[in-house]
Order: C-alpha cells, then structure tokens, then sequence
C-alpha cells in the first residue's frame, strides 16, 4: 500500500498527516525530515498496546536519545494528575522546547500527551501517532488537548496542534471489534453532517470495513473522514461556530456516557452511534429529517449491527441522569441544551439554532424509546 500524505492547514499551523500501512518503521526518517532539531524523544505509550508495536516504533527510533513513558489508557488516569507526575518526568530529565513527545496510543493517550506537550516549558515539539480507529478518524484531528476533572470529561485542556501525524491501518489489526465500531461511529458521523456521497459509499462498503475485509478500503474510509474533519477545523480552529457541527449526536452521548458513570459499560464511540440515531430521530420528529432518509440512516445501523435502541442499554430510571449529564454539556449557552439535528443526509442545523429544555427532551425519550 502507498503512503498518502495530507497538509492540515489550521490558523496557529499547517502540518502533515502520513497514512499508510507498517508506515511505524519509517517514524524516525519521518521525524528527521520534519523536525531535524530534534535529539531527544519520550514516548507515552498505552501499556496495553501488543509489545511489538512498540518495538516497531523504538526500532525506527534508534538514532534519538529515548525514553518511554507507559500508562494505562483509560478515563481514570485521563487525569491532571497523571499528567503532573508525567510532566515533572521530563523536566527531571531535562526535556527542553526542541526535544519531543510522541503520542502512542488512542485518544486518551492523544489528549494526555497533547496537553502535556503544550504545558511543559510553554510546548515541546508533539507527534500523535494514533493507534485506534476513533484516534485515527477524529481525537488525533484538531488540536484539542485535555484531562478529565472530577466535574466532567475534558473539561480542563487547550488547543495544541501536532508537528505531524502517523495513521498507520496495520496497527488497528490487534484493536478490538468493539473498538472498531467505536471508530467506525466518527466516521459515519462525517458522513452524516457533511457529504451523503460518502455516506453512500459507507452504505455499501460498511460492512467490509467494520469486518476489516480491506485494508484499502479502511484506508480510504480513513483519509475521506479526517479530510471533512480538517476542513471544518481549518474554518473553525477553537469551535466558535462551525466546529459546533462535529457535536452531531455528541449532547445525547454525553448524557449517555455520564448514566452509566463514564464506565467501559458504554465507550465513547457507542455512545456516539447511540445518540446519532436518537438526534435521526429527534430530527424527523421535528419535521426537519424526511422519514425516508431516517429509515436509510436506520437500515445501515441494522446491516451492520451498531447499536441502535437506547432502551437495551437504559432503564427508563435513568433518563434524568441522561438529562442531568446533558445538561452539564459544555457547549449549552444557558440552561437549555443546545443540540445539532440533521435536515438531511450529508447536511446538520446551524449551530445554536436548536435549544430545547430537558423536560421536552425527557418527554421524547419517554414516548419514543420507553
Ligand atoms: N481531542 C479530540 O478532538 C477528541 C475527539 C474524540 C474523542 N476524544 C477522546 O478520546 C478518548 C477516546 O479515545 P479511544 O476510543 O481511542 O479510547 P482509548 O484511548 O481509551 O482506547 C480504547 C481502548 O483500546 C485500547 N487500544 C488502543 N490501541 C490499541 C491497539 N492498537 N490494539 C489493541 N488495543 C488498543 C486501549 O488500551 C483502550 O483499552 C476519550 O477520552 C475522548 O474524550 C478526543
């Protein structure tokens, strides 16, 4: 397979994102050739990574002075703390602003190494080199950084874009089918908002996708989703307005995640697919969404098994927590919830034009779900 290479280009950067297959092995020619500075690296690797991908990537690496950082990935060490103890690591070992840190792992690992990379000494050099799907296709994209606080997820970060981006597909193989459709929800997500073409294409290919039948196909499905991803961050670095769009079924998960107490019960990605299809819903009940675009959204759920009723994975006791987490969603502007609906396949509202208060949106879950 052929290596791609996309520009990213935002306000405060333009940089690289390399896609391909074993693309690991060429990390260190990678990083002469776009920070030739560099001497030192630390690598914050998820401890749960198979052994040799790392080795892969310290192979390749052999020319720099390296040092690796392990860490579980998980919300729990997704956390200031965890990032402090990490932080004070590399100033003990004298991490200056031309040395760097590469990001190996999923989001969690991205996110963490991201803040940490901007944080020590005002911003060390940053790779992101994401080893899930949900990494590849959205958390590596974008520049947002952050940890959880004991009040919510994310809710303390910056904006840090990376130097480049390594998306390799060959690292996916040892990811679990959980996982993969977690990654596969951002993708269709992409699809959804923005191009009904590609939502087409994923219609007929999904399946091969999901099932890793294709590398090519992954692939392509890979760059299509970070290309609609970059262009809406090019517009809209820190999410003044358009970036408000990427939120397309993000409040309902939010709520969804926050019930089930941010525990592996429900990843990030499920919650997404969960609450795209409840704003599907939402849409067409508010006439926006033709009923024959939400069968076509519900039919590909179907096919490809994704889940799809909220009521298998909630109780109807739990729809004011739902409500309670959605609430505390940081993009509302004031009690009411803001949320993103569909007008059609490939087309979403504008941001902050739909508001609804929780009783109206608990009432709609009541009559369509329990
Ligand atoms: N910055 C952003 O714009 C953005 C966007 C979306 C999500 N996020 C964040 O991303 C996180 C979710 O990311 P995620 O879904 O990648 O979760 P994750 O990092 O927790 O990874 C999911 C699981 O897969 C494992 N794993 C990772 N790579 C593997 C591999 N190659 N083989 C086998 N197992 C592997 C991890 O150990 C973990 O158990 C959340 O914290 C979310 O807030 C950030």
């Amino acid at each position: 397979m052929k290596k791609t290479k996309i520009i990213i280009k935002t306000k405060s950067k333009s940089y690289p994102i390399y896609f391909g297959s074993n693309i690991l092995k060429i990390t260190g020619g990678l990083v002469k050739k776009n920070l030739p500075g560099v001497k030192k690296i630390c690598i914050i690797s998820d401890n749960n990574l198979p052994k040799l991908l790392l080795k892969k990537l310290v192979n390749s690496l052999k020319k720099y002075e390296l040092s690796i950082y392990k860490l579980s990935a998980n919300e729990k060490n997704k956390n200031i703390k965890v990032g402090n103890k990490i932080i004070e690591y590399l100033l003990k070992n004298n991490f200056n602003r031309s040395d760097c840190i590469i990001g190996f792992g999923g989001g969690v690992i991205g996110d963490m190494s991201a803040f940490i990379s901007n944080l020590t000494k005002r911003g060390l050099k940053f790779i992101n080199i994401p080893t899930t799907l949900l990494a590849q296709v959205d958390a590596s994209i974008g520049g947002k950084s952050g940890v959880n606080s004991a009040q919510g997820k994310n809710l303390i970060g910056t904006y840090y874009q990376p130097d480049f981006i390594i998306s390799d597909v060959s690292v996916l193989k040892s990811l679990p089918r959980r996982e993969i459709i977690s990654g596969y929800g951002e993708i269709l997500k992409h699809s959804l908002i923005l191009d009904k073409n590609f939502f087409l294409w994923l219609f007929k290919n999904g399946k091969k996708i999901i099932n890793r039948e294709n590398d090519l196909l992954l692939k392509k499905a890979i760059i299509k989703s970070c290309k609609i991803k970059c262009n809406i961050v090019k517009k809209d670095e820190k999410e003044k307005n358009l970036r408000m769009i990427l939120n397309f079924g993000h409040t309902f998960a939010h709520g969804f995640e926050g019930a089930k107490n941010f525990s592996k019960k429900l990843n990030h990605g499920e919650a997404v697919l969960l609450g795209m299809i409840v704003a599907s819903e939402l849409s067409n009940k508010k006439k926006l969404l033709q009923l024959k675009e939400l069968l076509l959204i519900k039919k590909h759920y179907l096919d490809l098994q994704l889940p799809i009723n909220i009521n298998k994975t909630f109780n109807k006791k739990e729809i004011n927590k739902i409500i309670y987490f959605m609430k505390k969603d940081k993009k509302n502007i004031d009690k009411k919830i803001n949320l993103i609906l569909l007008s059609k396949i490939g087309k979403v509202t504008k941001p902050n034009k739909i508001s609804l208060n929780g009783n109206e949106i608990k009432k709609f879950l009541n009559s369509y779900y329990f």
